[in-house]
């Protein structure tokens, strides 16, 4: 094993949850910087905070929409700016970044087909909330220390619209962009993405969310209104005065000991017995979450990341790496007047109080929530080799291998596939930690994973693989997804469709300290084969 490796192997086991706050601690006091005490979550008192909901924005009008002469869309405009929010009751309030008033930000309630305009406005301070890491790749010195740029995830945009990471300004400008929304209902989110320090910008609070509904959806009669509640879930680490603090120089994994939902610490929701649906993101940097719930009480999971599942899937525990999301569904209904905690490997996260009296349930949990049509293998016109590299590069300090395909940012763009075709990308994890990869613009299926010898690749460049059989997407992964999970000495193949527009987009993992350090790639879809 190498040196980098085995620093690797154990910076991956100090991160992993309860270990994790010591290692990050011991960082930030290795600093020159003055020490301030962790907030240890466990001196604050759990559940006394309602759960926030993130309040839906309205749009100001219509605008033309780009490209489509007579036709009138609704248009929004939203700022970012610095604000204090209430993380607890016993904190002082916690400067943070935010889309609107609150972490997390507004929310659009939008309709499959409707498209829509939102003005981005840049309304942010000239000065980083976060330490800024002048070595990492897009954040020289010299570059504005503050500067934003939003991608809508998971949506099929244009790519004048989709937030290459580039494409960033500065506090006092903003940008127009045109979500078509010609794609199937979803839980999408929006957050930012500008080169070099999207960890520091979503960190500290530029995310919020964006549904697609249509009508077929609504036939189901799924619990909906106040029955249907967004869970936003991500970590931080807190000072002991409740601000936000993350390490000063870059570290490969960044997990807090804070854990929040929808912007609080461990909230409450009082719930009437019966069937909610909860949408859950994981919106936390680098932390995977483990949801589970008390012996006795069970998940329905109804959907994943690019929208409803065939069919609902009983699950104990939901498996959420970052960027990933469950469309869950919960009957409280035999658990009147009880609480109900939902809680993480590491965390507990909230707390339902189910209401004692009974009510009418008029929702429904059909059998058959629609049809995934399967993509053959057949269809995929190219297969592509990528591997996901943490290796040492010549000259470049060891924190510097975090590659796709062993290829810098800077490099040429490599894969180009057409528009209209499909394609099976084969994604090797030469690494020793799972990776969420997520492409930008278009929705894929998962084929299968397999184990490999990934130290033999490493050193022959031959790919042996284990003897168990390629193992078949969980139930809960057969739908349609935007960020999967590859495990360690894994080939995850995935089979993708590329619809929607001709252009440039990324492909990255979407563990941000990942994304920003440079496991993030350009592709460029073709209007044609040349
Ligand atoms: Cu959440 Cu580049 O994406
Ligand atoms: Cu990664």
């Amino acid at each position: 094993m190498t040196t980098r490796r085995r620093f690797l192997r154990q910076s991956v086991i100090a991160a992993t949850a309860a270990i994790a706050p010591r290692a990050f601690s011991q960082i930030i006091r290795s600093q020159a910087t003055p020490v301030v005490p962790t907030l240890d979550p466990n001196s604050l008192a759990r559940f006394v905070d309602p759960l926030p909901l993130p309040v839906v924005v309205q749009p100001q009008g219509d605008r033309a929409a780009p490209g489509k002469p007579g036709e009138r869309v609704p248009f929004y405009r939203v700022s970012m700016r610095a604000i204090a929010s209430k993380l607890h009751r016993d904190l002082p309030p916690t400067k943070v970044w935010s889309y609107g008033d609150s972490v997390p930000g507004v929310m659009f309630d939008t309709q499959s087909g409707q498209g829509l305009l939102v003005e981005w406005a840049n309304e942010l301070p000239l000065n980083h909330l976060l330490p800024i890491d002048y070595s990492v790749h897009g954040a020289e010195r010299g570059t504005p220390e503050v500067r934003s740029v939003v991608h809508l995830h998971g949506g099929k945009t244009p790519p004048e619209s989709a937030g290459y990471p580039e494409e960033w300004y500065v506090p006092g400008q903003s940008r127009t962009y045109y979500y078509p929304n010609q794609q199937d209902p979803a839980l999408l989110w929006y957050h930012d993405h500008a080169m070099g320090i999207t960890r520091l910008n979503v960190y500290a609070g530029l995310i919020g969310l964006h549904v697609i509904r249509d009508q077929a959806e609504q036939h189901l009669q799924l619990p909906n209104g106040k029955y249907e509640v967004p869970l936003v879930l991500c970590d931080r680490h807190l000072n002991i005065d409740g601000q936000l603090s993350y390490p000063h120089a870059w570290m490969p994994a960044v997990f807090g000991e804070v854990p929040l939902v929808n912007g609080k610490i461990f909230p409450y929701l009082e719930v009437e017995p019966r069937k909610y649906r909860f949408r859950v993101l994981n919106a936390a940097n680098g932390r995977t979450y483990r949801l589970s719930l008390p012996e006795g009480v069970e998940f329905r999971q109804i959907g994943t990341d690019q929208g409803l599942l065939p069919r609902p899937v009983a699950v104990t525990q939901v498996l959420l790496a970052p960027a990933e999301r469950a469309d869950l569904v919960i009957d409280f209904a035999p658990h009147r007047g009880t609480r109900v905690l939902l809680s993480d490997d590491a965390f507990k996260l909230m707390e339902f109080r189910v209401n004692a009296t009974p009510v009418p349930d008029p929702s429904a949990l059909p059998a058959k929530l629609r049809a995934v049509p399967h993509i053959a293998e057949s269809s995929a016109v190219k297969t592509r080799w990528l591997t996901l590299n943490d290796e040492p590069r010549k000259g470049m300090p060891a924190s510097m291998g975090m590659l796709l395909n062993k290829t810098p940012w800077k490099m040429p763009i490599t894969e180009k596939p057409v528009l209209g075709t499909t394609e099976i990308w084969e994604l090797a994890n030469l690494t020793e930690e799972v990776q969420p990869i997520h492409l930008h613009a278009v929705r894929f299926q998962i084929l299968d994973r397999r184990r490999f010898d990934a130290s033999e690749y490493m050193e022959s460049g031959k790919v042996r693989y284990s003897k168990e059989p390629a193992s078949p997407p969980d139930p809960n992964e057969m739908g349609w997804k935007d960020t999967v999970r590859v495990n360690a000495s894994t080939v995850t193949r995935i089979i993708i469709p590329f619809e929607g527009y001709a252009g440039r987009y990324v492909w990255h993992c979407h563990n941000l300290e990942h994304t920003d350090h440079e496991m993030i790639r350009p592709y460029e879809v073709l209007a044609s084969a040349s």
